[in-house]
Protein backbone atom coordinates (compact mmCIF):
# COMPACT_ATOMS: atom_id res chain seq x y z
CA UNK A 1 0.00 0.00 0.00
CA UNK A 2 1.48 3.54 -0.95
CA UNK A 3 1.60 5.62 1.99
CA UNK A 4 -1.32 8.32 2.35
CA UNK A 5 0.85 11.21 1.66
CA UNK A 6 2.29 9.64 -1.31
CA UNK A 7 -1.46 9.10 -2.59
CA UNK A 8 -2.37 12.74 -2.33
CA UNK A 9 0.20 14.42 -3.82
CA UNK A 10 0.07 12.29 -6.99
CA UNK A 11 -3.47 13.89 -7.27
CA UNK A 12 -2.34 16.79 -6.75
CA UNK A 13 0.85 16.35 -8.77
CA UNK A 14 -1.36 15.26 -11.63
CA UNK A 15 -3.47 18.77 -11.01
CA UNK A 16 0.00 20.58 -11.30
CA UNK A 17 0.78 18.93 -14.83
CA UNK A 18 -2.72 19.53 -16.08
CA UNK A 19 -2.36 22.93 -15.64
CA UNK A 20 0.72 23.22 -17.17
CA UNK A 21 2.84 23.51 -14.59
CA UNK A 22 6.27 20.99 -13.51
CA UNK A 23 4.26 18.01 -11.91
CA UNK A 24 6.97 17.62 -8.86
CA UNK A 25 5.38 21.18 -7.72
CA UNK A 26 2.41 18.99 -6.35
CA UNK A 27 4.11 17.92 -3.10
CA UNK A 28 1.37 18.11 -0.23
CA UNK A 29 2.18 18.11 3.78
CA UNK A 30 0.35 17.90 6.63
CA UNK A 31 -1.61 21.69 7.19
CA UNK A 32 0.43 23.62 9.98
CA UNK A 33 -2.54 25.38 10.86
CA UNK A 34 -4.94 22.23 11.15
CA UNK A 35 -7.76 24.85 12.15
CA UNK A 36 -8.11 25.53 8.34
CA UNK A 37 -7.50 22.72 6.72
CA UNK A 38 -5.68 18.95 7.24
CA UNK A 39 -3.26 19.29 4.34
CA UNK A 40 -1.92 22.01 2.20
CA UNK A 41 0.64 22.19 -0.59
CA UNK A 42 2.91 25.16 -1.45
CA UNK A 43 3.69 24.59 -4.71
CA UNK A 44 2.30 27.59 -6.52
CA UNK A 45 4.29 29.84 -4.29
CA UNK A 46 7.34 27.49 -5.71
CA UNK A 47 6.44 27.95 -8.88
CA UNK A 48 6.02 31.87 -9.01
CA UNK A 49 9.39 32.64 -9.94
CA UNK A 50 10.11 29.95 -12.39
CA UNK A 51 6.70 30.46 -14.22
CA UNK A 52 6.69 34.46 -13.96
CA UNK A 53 2.94 34.39 -12.20
CA UNK A 54 1.32 35.64 -9.60
CA UNK A 55 1.57 32.48 -6.71
CA UNK A 56 -2.39 32.81 -6.49
CA UNK A 57 -2.80 32.59 -10.28
CA UNK A 58 -1.20 29.54 -10.31
CA UNK A 59 -2.74 28.27 -7.53
CA UNK A 60 -6.37 29.29 -8.70
CA UNK A 61 -6.09 27.21 -12.04
CA UNK A 62 -4.77 24.09 -9.93
CA UNK A 63 -7.67 24.25 -8.42
CA UNK A 64 -10.63 24.29 -11.44
CA UNK A 65 -8.29 20.78 -12.39
CA UNK A 66 -9.38 19.34 -8.77
CA UNK A 67 -13.02 20.04 -9.35
CA UNK A 68 -14.15 16.48 -9.36
CA UNK A 69 -10.98 15.12 -7.59
CA UNK A 70 -11.52 11.97 -5.62
CA UNK A 71 -9.40 12.67 -3.29
CA UNK A 72 -9.98 16.17 -2.26
CA UNK A 73 -13.44 17.37 -1.16
CA UNK A 74 -13.08 20.70 -0.98
CA UNK A 75 -9.30 22.42 -2.37
CA UNK A 76 -9.21 26.15 -1.75
CA UNK A 77 -6.65 28.71 -3.21
CA UNK A 78 -5.64 31.52 -0.59
CA UNK A 79 -3.41 34.55 -1.05
CA UNK A 80 -0.75 34.83 -1.20
CA UNK A 81 -0.94 31.58 -2.96
CA UNK A 82 -1.45 28.98 -0.57
CA UNK A 83 -3.42 25.67 -1.07
CA UNK A 84 -5.50 24.66 1.70
CA UNK A 85 -7.21 21.04 1.19
CA UNK A 86 -9.43 18.43 2.95
CA UNK A 87 -9.07 14.58 2.37
CA UNK A 88 -12.88 13.22 0.62
CA UNK A 89 -14.31 10.92 3.27
CA UNK A 90 -15.44 8.44 0.88
CA UNK A 91 -11.41 8.13 -0.04
CA UNK A 92 -9.91 8.34 3.63
CA UNK A 93 -12.96 5.19 4.49
CA UNK A 94 -11.59 3.18 1.54
CA UNK A 95 -7.39 3.84 2.91
CA UNK A 96 -8.44 2.36 6.52
CA UNK A 97 -10.96 -0.71 5.40
CA UNK A 98 -7.56 -1.26 3.29
CA UNK A 99 -5.45 -0.80 5.94
CA UNK A 100 -8.05 -3.29 7.94
CA UNK A 101 -6.87 -5.94 5.69
CA UNK A 102 -3.04 -5.97 5.55
CA UNK A 103 -1.81 -7.69 8.62
CA UNK A 104 0.81 -4.96 8.54
CA UNK A 105 -1.75 -2.01 8.02
CA UNK A 106 -0.17 -0.66 4.62
CA UNK A 107 4.03 -0.41 5.29
CA UNK A 108 5.47 -2.19 2.47
CA UNK A 109 7.53 -4.93 2.60
CA UNK A 110 11.53 -4.35 1.63
CA UNK A 111 12.29 -6.24 -1.95
CA UNK A 112 15.43 -7.78 -0.74
CA UNK A 113 15.35 -8.14 3.62
CA UNK A 114 18.65 -6.84 4.54
CA UNK A 115 20.55 -9.15 7.04
CA UNK A 116 21.00 -6.67 10.68
CA UNK A 117 22.43 -7.46 13.63
CA UNK A 118 21.67 -5.46 16.26
CA UNK A 119 24.59 -5.65 19.14
CA UNK A 120 22.87 -4.31 23.00
CA UNK A 121 22.67 -5.08 26.32
CA UNK A 122 26.28 -5.16 26.56
CA UNK A 123 26.49 -6.17 29.99
CA UNK A 124 29.55 -7.10 31.56
CA UNK A 125 29.76 -10.72 33.42
CA UNK A 126 29.67 -11.20 37.38
CA UNK A 127 29.10 -6.92 37.43
CA UNK A 128 25.54 -6.17 38.35
CA UNK A 129 23.28 -4.59 35.91
CA UNK A 130 22.83 -1.15 36.66
CA UNK A 131 20.63 1.87 35.00
CA UNK A 132 23.67 2.42 32.20
CA UNK A 133 22.71 -0.89 31.00
CA UNK A 134 19.00 -0.84 31.08
CA UNK A 135 18.99 2.31 28.15
CA UNK A 136 21.22 -0.27 26.02
CA UNK A 137 18.49 -3.44 26.63
CA UNK A 138 15.02 -0.82 26.02
CA UNK A 139 16.88 0.98 23.04
CA UNK A 140 18.17 -2.33 21.11
CA UNK A 141 15.50 -4.13 22.16
CA UNK A 142 12.60 -1.60 20.69
CA UNK A 143 15.43 -1.21 17.50
CA UNK A 144 15.61 -5.13 17.35
CA UNK A 145 11.95 -5.19 16.98
CA UNK A 146 11.18 -2.20 14.62
CA UNK A 147 13.94 -3.52 11.92
CA UNK A 148 11.97 -6.98 12.12
CA UNK A 149 8.34 -5.68 11.50
CA UNK A 150 9.34 -3.86 8.67
CA UNK A 151 10.68 -7.20 6.67
CA UNK A 152 14.35 -7.44 7.60
CA UNK A 153 16.13 -10.80 8.92
CA UNK A 154 17.39 -9.43 11.98
CA UNK A 155 19.73 -11.15 15.49
CA UNK A 156 19.94 -9.41 18.54
CA UNK A 157 23.30 -10.31 20.24
CA UNK A 158 24.05 -9.39 23.67
CA UNK A 159 27.91 -9.05 23.17
CA UNK A 160 28.60 -9.78 27.30
CA UNK A 161 31.78 -8.62 28.35
CA UNK A 162 33.22 -11.95 29.68
CA UNK A 163 36.68 -11.96 29.04
CA UNK A 164 38.94 -8.82 30.17
CA UNK A 165 40.72 -8.02 33.45
CA UNK A 166 37.37 -8.09 35.31
CA UNK A 167 37.49 -11.74 35.60
CA UNK A 168 40.90 -11.89 36.79
CA UNK A 169 40.42 -9.69 39.33
CA UNK A 170 37.23 -12.09 40.28
CA UNK A 171 39.87 -15.26 40.01
CA UNK A 172 42.00 -13.51 42.04
CA UNK A 173 39.89 -12.50 44.94
CA UNK A 174 38.45 -16.36 44.53
CA UNK A 175 41.76 -17.44 45.32
CA UNK A 176 42.54 -15.18 48.40
CA UNK A 177 39.68 -16.22 49.65
CA UNK A 178 39.40 -20.11 49.28
CA UNK A 179 43.06 -21.09 48.07
CA UNK A 180 42.23 -24.92 48.75
CA UNK A 181 39.36 -25.17 45.70
CA UNK A 182 40.88 -27.46 42.88
CA UNK A 183 40.87 -24.95 40.41
CA UNK A 184 44.15 -23.80 41.68
CA UNK A 185 45.67 -27.18 42.12
CA UNK A 186 47.77 -26.92 39.28
CA UNK A 187 48.58 -30.91 39.55
CA UNK A 188 45.36 -31.47 39.80
CA UNK A 189 44.10 -33.38 36.35
CA UNK A 190 40.64 -35.02 37.47
CA UNK A 191 37.23 -33.30 37.02
CA UNK A 192 36.24 -30.40 38.34
CA UNK A 193 32.71 -29.88 40.34
CA UNK A 194 29.40 -29.11 38.35
CA UNK A 195 28.48 -27.02 41.39
CA UNK A 196 29.86 -23.29 41.73
CA UNK A 197 31.43 -22.47 44.38
CA UNK A 198 29.44 -19.18 44.62
CA UNK A 199 26.15 -17.65 44.47
CA UNK A 200 25.27 -15.20 42.46
CA UNK A 201 25.42 -12.50 44.85
CA UNK A 202 28.38 -13.51 46.79
CA UNK A 203 29.95 -13.12 43.22
CA UNK A 204 28.46 -9.36 42.78
CA UNK A 205 30.11 -8.95 46.13
CA UNK A 206 33.67 -10.27 44.75
CA UNK A 207 34.02 -8.51 41.85
CA UNK A 208 33.59 -4.52 43.41
CA UNK A 209 35.86 -5.83 46.74
CA UNK A 210 38.62 -7.55 43.73
CA UNK A 211 38.14 -3.90 41.83
CA UNK A 212 39.25 -1.57 44.86
CA UNK A 213 41.70 -3.12 46.12
CA UNK A 214 43.31 -3.64 42.83
CA UNK A 215 43.30 0.20 42.78
CA UNK A 216 44.86 0.29 45.81
CA UNK A 217 47.34 -2.71 45.85
CA UNK A 218 49.48 -2.29 42.41
CA UNK A 219 50.89 -6.17 43.76
CA UNK A 220 47.21 -7.09 43.79
CA UNK A 221 46.39 -6.07 40.42
CA UNK A 222 49.12 -7.28 39.18
CA UNK A 223 48.17 -10.93 40.62
CA UNK A 224 44.91 -10.40 38.68
CA UNK A 225 46.72 -9.44 35.11
CA UNK A 226 48.32 -12.29 35.49
CA UNK A 227 45.53 -14.72 36.30
CA UNK A 228 44.10 -12.84 33.34
CA UNK A 229 46.79 -13.86 30.88
CA UNK A 230 46.61 -17.75 32.96
CA UNK A 231 42.46 -18.02 31.39
CA UNK A 232 43.07 -16.28 28.58
CA UNK A 233 45.72 -19.03 27.62
CA UNK A 234 43.78 -21.59 28.63
CA UNK A 235 45.09 -23.00 31.88
CA UNK A 236 42.49 -26.06 32.45
CA UNK A 237 41.55 -24.55 36.31
CA UNK A 238 41.15 -20.83 35.37
CA UNK A 239 38.77 -22.45 32.47
CA UNK A 240 36.94 -24.31 34.67
CA UNK A 241 36.05 -21.46 37.27
CA UNK A 242 35.53 -18.85 34.41
CA UNK A 243 32.73 -21.46 33.25
CA UNK A 244 31.32 -21.23 36.70
CA UNK A 245 31.44 -17.63 36.73
CA UNK A 246 29.41 -17.66 33.49
CA UNK A 247 27.15 -19.98 33.97
CA UNK A 248 25.83 -18.22 37.64
CA UNK A 249 25.95 -14.79 35.81
CA UNK A 250 24.14 -16.02 32.43
CA UNK A 251 21.31 -17.35 34.15
CA UNK A 252 20.92 -14.35 35.89
CA UNK A 253 20.77 -11.87 33.26
CA UNK A 254 18.32 -13.66 31.86
CA UNK A 255 16.56 -13.76 34.83
CA UNK A 256 17.18 -10.08 34.63
CA UNK A 257 16.25 -9.22 30.87
CA UNK A 258 13.20 -11.55 30.69
CA UNK A 259 11.66 -9.24 33.60
CA UNK A 260 12.12 -6.32 30.99
CA UNK A 261 10.95 -8.11 28.45
CA UNK A 262 14.30 -8.20 26.47
CA UNK A 263 15.18 -11.33 24.92
CA UNK A 264 18.49 -12.05 22.44
CA UNK A 265 19.13 -14.20 19.93
CA UNK A 266 22.50 -14.51 20.31
CA UNK A 267 24.47 -14.71 23.91
CA UNK A 268 27.70 -14.42 22.87
CA UNK A 269 30.43 -12.62 24.36
CA UNK A 270 33.73 -11.28 24.15
CA UNK A 271 35.46 -14.73 24.92
CA UNK A 272 34.04 -16.17 21.81
CA UNK A 273 36.17 -14.08 19.20
CA UNK A 274 39.46 -15.00 21.71
CA UNK A 275 40.68 -17.21 19.38
CA UNK A 276 40.01 -15.09 15.81
CA UNK A 277 42.21 -12.62 17.27
CA UNK A 278 45.23 -14.18 16.20
CA UNK A 279 45.24 -14.51 12.66
CA UNK A 280 43.26 -11.02 12.61
CA UNK A 281 46.10 -9.24 13.86
CA UNK A 282 48.63 -10.83 11.59
CA UNK A 283 46.86 -10.05 8.59
CA UNK A 284 46.40 -6.35 9.18
CA UNK A 285 50.09 -6.39 9.83
CA UNK A 286 50.78 -8.44 6.47
CA UNK A 287 48.29 -5.83 4.82
CA UNK A 288 50.69 -2.96 5.99
CA UNK A 289 47.90 -1.34 7.90
CA UNK A 290 48.85 -1.72 11.45
CA UNK A 291 51.86 -1.06 12.63
CA UNK A 292 53.77 -0.53 16.22
CA UNK A 293 54.02 3.00 18.14
CA UNK A 294 55.39 3.27 21.81
CA UNK A 295 55.59 -0.31 21.95
CA UNK A 296 51.93 -1.07 21.21
CA UNK A 297 50.42 -2.15 17.43
CA UNK A 298 47.90 0.65 16.36
CA UNK A 299 46.08 1.08 12.99
CA UNK A 300 46.27 4.72 11.71
CA UNK A 301 42.20 5.84 10.97
CA UNK A 302 42.57 9.59 11.06
CA UNK A 303 41.31 11.03 7.26
CA UNK A 304 41.61 14.13 5.78
CA UNK A 305 38.46 15.71 6.09
CA UNK A 306 38.90 15.10 10.09
CA UNK A 307 37.79 18.39 12.28
CA UNK A 308 39.18 16.73 15.05
CA UNK A 309 41.60 14.69 16.16
CA UNK A 310 41.06 11.18 15.92
CA UNK A 311 43.68 9.17 17.64
CA UNK A 312 45.10 5.73 16.12
CA UNK A 313 42.60 2.46 16.55
CA UNK A 314 45.01 0.31 19.18
CA UNK A 315 44.79 -3.10 18.20
CA UNK A 316 47.53 -4.66 21.06
CA UNK A 317 48.82 -3.16 23.89
CA UNK A 318 52.55 -3.12 24.41
CA UNK A 319 52.16 -6.17 26.51
CA UNK A 320 50.72 -7.97 23.76
CA UNK A 321 46.75 -7.99 25.55
CA UNK A 322 44.50 -8.19 23.91
CA UNK A 323 42.02 -4.85 24.90
CA UNK A 324 37.87 -3.96 24.07
CA UNK A 325 38.92 -2.53 20.88
CA UNK A 326 40.47 -5.80 19.92
CA UNK A 327 37.40 -8.14 20.62
CA UNK A 328 34.93 -5.80 19.09
CA UNK A 329 37.13 -6.00 15.41
CA UNK A 330 37.47 -9.88 16.24
CA UNK A 331 33.38 -10.04 16.65
CA UNK A 332 33.11 -8.04 13.27
CA UNK A 333 35.56 -10.85 11.69
CA UNK A 334 32.86 -13.38 13.58
CA UNK A 335 30.12 -12.18 12.08
CA UNK A 336 31.22 -10.92 8.88
CA UNK A 337 32.19 -14.92 8.27
CA UNK A 338 29.04 -16.76 10.80
CA UNK A 339 26.15 -14.31 9.56
CA UNK A 340 27.67 -11.97 6.48
CA UNK A 341 25.45 -8.76 7.72
CA UNK A 342 24.41 -6.20 5.68
CA UNK A 343 24.30 -4.00 8.67
CA UNK A 344 25.24 -3.78 12.26
CA UNK A 345 23.92 -1.44 14.76
CA UNK A 346 25.33 -0.72 18.21
CA UNK A 347 24.09 0.50 21.20
CA UNK A 348 26.57 2.14 23.51
CA UNK A 349 26.48 5.10 25.28
CA UNK A 350 27.16 8.31 23.25
CA UNK A 351 30.72 9.26 25.49
CA UNK A 352 31.73 5.50 23.27
CA UNK A 353 30.93 7.77 20.34
CA UNK A 354 34.63 8.23 19.46
CA UNK A 355 35.65 4.75 20.06
CA UNK A 356 33.06 3.01 17.73
CA UNK A 357 34.62 5.56 15.39
CA UNK A 358 37.45 4.58 15.39
CA UNK A 359 36.85 0.85 15.32
CA UNK A 360 34.66 1.31 12.24
CA UNK A 361 37.27 3.04 10.51
CA UNK A 362 39.91 0.41 11.36
CA UNK A 363 37.12 -2.29 10.19
CA UNK A 364 36.93 -0.86 6.85
CA UNK A 365 40.28 -0.16 5.96
CA UNK A 366 41.39 -3.55 6.83
CA UNK A 367 38.93 -5.02 5.03
CA UNK A 368 36.86 -6.46 7.86
CA UNK A 369 33.49 -5.50 6.27
CA UNK A 370 32.43 -4.95 2.82
CA UNK A 371 32.50 -1.84 1.50
CA UNK A 372 28.70 -1.24 1.62
CA UNK A 373 27.72 -2.87 4.90
CA UNK A 374 26.17 -0.50 7.06
CA UNK A 375 28.07 -0.04 10.80
CA UNK A 376 25.80 2.27 12.95
CA UNK A 377 26.46 3.41 16.50
CA UNK A 378 23.56 5.11 18.54
CA UNK A 379 24.68 6.57 21.50
CA UNK A 380 22.64 7.62 23.76
CA UNK A 381 22.42 10.02 26.69
CA UNK A 382 22.18 9.75 30.07
CA UNK A 383 19.21 8.61 32.52
CA UNK A 384 19.88 11.32 35.06
CA UNK A 385 17.92 12.00 38.17
CA UNK A 386 15.63 14.70 39.37
CA UNK A 387 18.56 17.01 40.19
CA UNK A 388 20.14 16.91 36.60
CA UNK A 389 22.61 14.49 37.49
CA UNK A 390 23.48 10.67 36.70
CA UNK A 391 20.99 8.70 38.19
CA UNK A 392 21.83 7.84 41.75
CA UNK A 393 20.90 5.82 45.15
CA UNK A 394 20.10 8.19 47.89
CA UNK A 395 23.37 7.23 49.61
CA UNK A 396 24.85 8.18 46.37
CA UNK A 397 26.32 5.01 45.17
CA UNK A 398 25.52 3.19 41.65
CA UNK A 399 21.74 2.34 41.27
CA UNK A 400 21.22 -1.35 40.58
CA UNK A 401 18.61 -1.84 37.65
CA UNK A 402 16.91 -4.37 40.22
CA UNK A 403 16.30 -1.70 43.20
CA UNK A 404 14.97 0.70 40.02
CA UNK A 405 12.48 -1.89 38.80
CA UNK A 406 11.70 -2.49 42.09
CA UNK A 407 10.91 0.98 42.84
CA UNK A 408 8.54 1.61 39.67
CA UNK A 409 6.73 -1.83 40.43
CA UNK A 410 6.06 -0.33 44.06
CA UNK A 411 5.01 2.94 43.13
CA UNK A 412 2.93 1.52 40.03
CA UNK A 413 0.91 -1.48 42.96
CA UNK A 414 0.32 2.00 45.28
CA UNK A 415 -1.83 3.16 42.19
CA UNK A 416 -3.11 0.35 40.84
CA UNK A 417 -4.48 -1.21 44.11
CA UNK A 418 -6.77 1.63 44.24
CA UNK A 419 -9.30 -0.15 41.91
CA UNK A 420 -10.73 -2.06 44.61
CA UNK A 421 -12.25 -4.52 42.59
CA UNK A 422 -9.27 -5.94 41.63
CA UNK A 423 -7.74 -8.69 43.64
CA UNK A 424 -4.65 -9.16 45.17
CA UNK A 425 -2.61 -11.13 42.87
CA UNK A 426 -4.21 -9.48 39.32
CA UNK A 427 -3.25 -6.08 41.07
CA UNK A 428 0.29 -7.11 40.88
CA UNK A 429 0.67 -8.60 38.01
CA UNK A 430 -1.33 -5.33 36.30
CA UNK A 431 1.22 -3.03 38.21
CA UNK A 432 4.43 -5.06 36.92
CA UNK A 433 2.81 -4.74 33.28
CA UNK A 434 1.54 -0.82 33.79
CA UNK A 435 5.31 0.03 35.50
CA UNK A 436 7.17 -1.54 32.47
CA UNK A 437 5.14 0.30 30.34
CA UNK A 438 6.01 3.51 32.50
CA UNK A 439 9.83 2.77 32.31
CA UNK A 440 10.06 2.07 29.06
CA UNK A 441 8.25 4.99 27.21
CA UNK A 442 9.76 6.92 29.64
CA UNK A 443 12.76 6.49 28.25
CA UNK A 444 11.80 5.22 24.21
CA UNK A 445 10.10 8.72 23.93
CA UNK A 446 13.11 10.75 24.43
CA UNK A 447 15.65 10.73 20.95
CA UNK A 448 17.80 8.51 22.16
CA UNK A 449 21.06 10.85 21.68
CA UNK A 450 19.20 12.69 24.79
CA UNK A 451 20.09 13.07 28.88
CA UNK A 452 16.76 12.64 29.72
CA UNK A 453 15.68 12.65 33.94
CA UNK A 454 14.04 9.68 35.55
CA UNK A 455 11.20 11.11 36.82
CA UNK A 456 9.02 8.45 38.86
CA UNK A 457 6.00 10.66 39.33
CA UNK A 458 5.80 11.33 35.46
CA UNK A 459 6.38 7.92 34.26
CA UNK A 460 4.02 6.31 36.24
CA UNK A 461 1.30 8.93 35.55
CA UNK A 462 -1.76 7.78 33.67
CA UNK A 463 -2.35 11.32 32.14
CA UNK A 464 0.41 12.71 29.59
CA UNK A 465 2.78 11.22 26.95
CA UNK A 466 3.42 8.34 29.21
CA UNK A 467 3.40 4.50 28.84
CA UNK A 468 0.36 3.84 31.42
CA UNK A 469 -1.29 6.84 29.36
CA UNK A 470 -1.06 4.68 26.18
CA UNK A 471 -2.08 1.02 28.20
CA UNK A 472 -5.11 3.28 29.89
CA UNK A 473 -6.33 4.25 26.21
CA UNK A 474 -5.69 0.45 24.92
CA UNK A 475 -7.62 -0.68 27.77
CA UNK A 476 -10.28 1.58 27.20
CA UNK A 477 -11.23 0.34 23.82
CA UNK A 478 -10.92 -3.33 25.45
CA UNK A 479 -14.03 -2.42 27.57
CA UNK A 480 -15.83 -0.40 25.08
CA UNK A 481 -15.27 -4.09 22.71
CA UNK A 482 -16.37 -6.29 25.47
CA UNK A 483 -19.56 -4.80 25.94
CA UNK A 484 -20.91 -3.96 22.57
CA UNK A 485 -19.96 -8.07 22.10
CA UNK A 486 -21.80 -8.36 25.75
CA UNK A 487 -24.79 -6.84 24.06
CA UNK A 488 -24.71 -9.20 21.28
CA UNK A 489 -22.59 -6.27 18.60
CA UNK A 490 -21.29 -8.35 15.17
CA UNK A 491 -18.04 -8.07 14.46
CA UNK A 492 -17.45 -10.48 11.23
CA UNK A 493 -17.41 -8.53 8.29
CA UNK A 494 -17.79 -4.73 9.68
CA UNK A 495 -16.33 -1.94 8.08
CA UNK A 496 -15.54 1.50 8.72
CA UNK A 497 -17.90 3.88 7.62
CA UNK A 498 -17.40 7.79 6.21
CA UNK A 499 -16.61 9.78 9.47
CA UNK A 500 -19.64 11.73 10.58
CA UNK A 501 -17.43 14.06 13.09
CA UNK A 502 -14.38 16.29 12.95
CA UNK A 503 -13.17 14.31 16.45
CA UNK A 504 -13.96 10.84 13.88
CA UNK A 505 -12.20 12.52 11.04
CA UNK A 506 -9.07 13.64 12.98
CA UNK A 507 -8.76 10.01 14.26
CA UNK A 508 -9.00 8.26 11.23
CA UNK A 509 -6.82 10.79 9.42
CA UNK A 510 -4.02 9.97 12.56
CA UNK A 511 -4.31 6.68 11.83
CA UNK A 512 -3.52 6.72 7.71
CA UNK A 513 0.05 8.02 9.08
CA UNK A 514 1.57 4.68 10.34
CA UNK A 515 3.70 3.29 7.22
CA UNK A 516 5.15 6.31 6.95
CA UNK A 517 5.85 6.45 10.31
CA UNK A 518 7.35 3.16 10.96
CA UNK A 519 9.49 3.77 7.73
CA UNK A 520 10.85 6.37 9.27
CA UNK A 521 11.09 4.73 12.80
CA UNK A 522 13.13 1.83 10.81
CA UNK A 523 15.34 4.03 8.95
CA UNK A 524 15.92 6.71 11.54
CA UNK A 525 16.28 3.67 13.91
CA UNK A 526 14.10 5.80 16.02
CA UNK A 527 11.53 4.27 18.50
CA UNK A 528 10.58 8.11 19.78
CA UNK A 529 8.67 8.22 16.30
CA UNK A 530 6.72 4.96 17.73
CA UNK A 531 6.05 7.01 20.53
CA UNK A 532 4.87 10.43 19.27
CA UNK A 533 2.91 8.86 17.03
CA UNK A 534 1.01 6.56 19.55
CA UNK A 535 0.78 9.70 21.56
CA UNK A 536 -1.48 11.52 18.75
CA UNK A 537 -3.38 8.34 18.16
CA UNK A 538 -4.00 8.02 21.80
CA UNK A 539 -5.14 11.48 22.19
CA UNK A 540 -7.35 11.48 18.88
CA UNK A 541 -8.92 8.32 20.08
CA UNK A 542 -9.95 10.12 23.56
CA UNK A 543 -10.86 12.91 21.58
CA UNK A 544 -13.13 11.41 19.71
CA UNK A 545 -14.55 9.28 22.26
CA UNK A 546 -15.27 11.79 24.29
CA UNK A 547 -17.62 13.17 21.60
CA UNK A 548 -19.38 10.03 20.30
CA UNK A 549 -21.80 7.86 22.19
CA UNK A 550 -20.93 4.36 21.04
CA UNK A 551 -22.74 2.04 22.92
CA UNK A 552 -26.21 3.44 22.90
CA UNK A 553 -25.58 4.20 19.41
CA UNK A 554 -29.55 3.02 17.67
CA UNK A 555 -28.43 2.87 14.55
CA UNK A 556 -26.76 -0.49 14.20
CA UNK A 557 -24.70 0.06 10.53
CA UNK A 558 -22.80 3.35 12.60
CA UNK A 559 -22.04 2.07 15.34
CA UNK A 560 -20.34 -1.23 13.68
CA UNK A 561 -18.43 1.11 11.73
CA UNK A 562 -17.22 3.13 14.86
CA UNK A 563 -16.57 -0.32 16.76
CA UNK A 564 -14.54 -1.39 13.11
CA UNK A 565 -12.35 1.98 13.83
CA UNK A 566 -12.03 0.85 17.06
CA UNK A 567 -10.66 -2.39 16.47
CA UNK A 568 -7.96 -1.12 13.92
CA UNK A 569 -7.50 1.67 16.51
CA UNK A 570 -6.42 -1.38 18.75
CA UNK A 571 -4.76 -3.11 16.66
CA UNK A 572 -2.46 -0.63 15.56
CA UNK A 573 -1.73 0.49 19.33
CA UNK A 574 -0.88 -2.99 20.26
CA UNK A 575 1.64 -3.53 18.09
CA UNK A 576 3.45 -0.46 18.21
CA UNK A 577 3.44 -0.78 21.74
CA UNK A 578 4.80 -4.03 21.07
CA UNK A 579 7.56 -2.73 19.04
CA UNK A 580 8.42 -0.52 21.91
CA UNK A 581 8.85 -4.11 23.92
CA UNK A 582 6.14 -3.66 26.36
CA UNK A 583 2.29 -4.94 26.49
CA UNK A 584 -1.18 -3.67 27.91
CA UNK A 585 -2.97 -5.67 30.58
CA UNK A 586 -6.79 -6.54 30.27
CA UNK A 587 -7.57 -3.82 32.36
CA UNK A 588 -5.96 -1.40 35.16
N1 LIG B 1 30.24 -4.03 27.97
C1 LIG B 1 30.31 -2.68 27.55
C2 LIG B 1 30.08 -1.74 28.74
O1 LIG B 1 29.55 -2.14 29.75
C3 LIG B 1 29.32 -2.32 26.48
C4 LIG B 1 29.42 -3.10 25.20
C5 LIG B 1 28.91 -2.33 24.02
N2 LIG B 1 28.99 -3.10 22.80
C6 LIG B 1 30.11 -3.28 22.08
N3 LIG B 1 30.08 -4.05 21.01
N4 LIG B 1 31.23 -2.71 22.42
O2 LIG B 1 30.44 -0.58 28.63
Amino acid sequence: MDKFLNLISEEMKKAFEAAGYQADLGKVTISNRPDLCEYQCNGAMAGAKQYHKAPIMIANEVVEKLQDSAVFADVSAVMPGFLNLNIKEAFLQSYLNEMCQDEKFGLAMPEKPQKIIVDYGGPNVAKPLHVGHLRSAIIGESIKRICRYAGHEVLGDIHLGDWGLQMGLIVTELKKRQPELLYFDATYDGEYPNEAPFTISELEEIYPTASAKSKEDPAYKAEAMEATGKLQSGVRGYRALWQHIMSVSVADLKKNYSALNVDFDLWKGESDVHDLIPAMVEKMKKDGFAHESEGALVVDVKEETDTKEIPPCMILKSDGAALYNTTDLATIVDRMENYRPDSMIYLADKRQDLYFEQVFRCARKTGLVKPETKLLHIGFGTMNGKDGKPFKTREGGVMRLENLIRGINEEMHRKIADNKSMGEEEAKETSEVVALSALKYGDLSNQASKDYIFDIDRFTSFEGDTGPYILYTIVRIKSILNKYKEQGGKIDGIQIREAVNAAEKDLMLQITGFNAMLEAAFEEAAPHRICAYIYDLANAFNHFYHETKILTEEEKEKQAGWIALLMLTKRILETCIDLLGFSAPERM
